[in-house]
């Protein structure tokens, strides 16, 4: 049986929904005029935000959680030289990582993609004709060890400080990573326009 989720695995997905909800419908994964080139221009720009993020988290993050390496192979793959790859505009505007509490804020963030990743993945290998060594090997960054890595990581959320001034410091930087990112691809814009209802 799963455990039942921690009261800050409830706070973040509580505080997170609607962040996540305004840049899933941002993202042009699913539009019908989407193809490689598109794609392309879209992972420079994950890979501007996540290479930079990565060297921040540092030793809060387990070297086997790193991202950044697949996103470079995931360029190779398409066609980017080094040189290109190494002179891609990254982001300045990241989330604070001051603390434990707020390496689990951004962690989420970036730990939850790899769930959606599952969806992408599929999503991108019919339609693209992308696979984990043609360039969309990040969205499968752990391959079978996906479901594996994100229970390990919601064990350490489970064993985090339940004082309540860490609770919503990890809460603050999930969301400032939702909105830092979502941010920063609109300024590569690789984003739709927002939708006004
Ligand atoms: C079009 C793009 C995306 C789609 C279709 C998508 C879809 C999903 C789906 C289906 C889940 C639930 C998976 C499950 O419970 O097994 C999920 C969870 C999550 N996604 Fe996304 N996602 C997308 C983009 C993103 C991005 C870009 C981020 C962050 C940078 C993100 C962060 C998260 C997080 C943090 C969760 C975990 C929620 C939780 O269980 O607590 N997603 N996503």
């Amino acid at each position: 049986m799963p455990a039942s989720p921690s009261p800050l695995l409830l706070a973040l997905r509580e505080g997170t929904l609607a962040c996540h909800q305004s840049l899933e419908a941002r993202l042009p994964f699913f539009d019908a005029g989407f193809d490689t080139a598109a794609y392309s221009r879209l992972l420079q720009a994950y890979y501007g935000f996540h290479a930079p993020l990565e060297a921040c988290l540092g030793a809060y993050q387990e070297p086997l959680r790193a991202k950044t390496p697949a996103l470079t192979q995931d360029l190779q793959a398409l066609k980017l030289s080094a040189r290109e790859i190494d002179t891609l505009p990254l982001c300045q505007a990241l989330p604070a990582i001051r603390d434990e509490a707020s390496a689990l804020g951004v962690m989420y963030v970036l730990e939850g993609s790899t769930l959606g990743g599952q969806v992408l993945k599929r999503a991108m290998a019919e339609r693209l004709g992308l696979g984990p060594t043609s360039g969309a090997g990040f969205l499968d960054v752990y391959g079978a060890l996906t479901g594996r890595y994100w229970r390990d990581f919601l064990d350490r959320l489970g064993q985090a400080s339940t004082a309540p001034a860490a609770q919503a410091a990890t809460v603050r930087a999930a969301v400032d990573t939702f909105e830092s990112f979502e941010r920063w691809l609109g300024q590569c814009r690789v984003l739709n326009p927002v939708r006004i209802s």
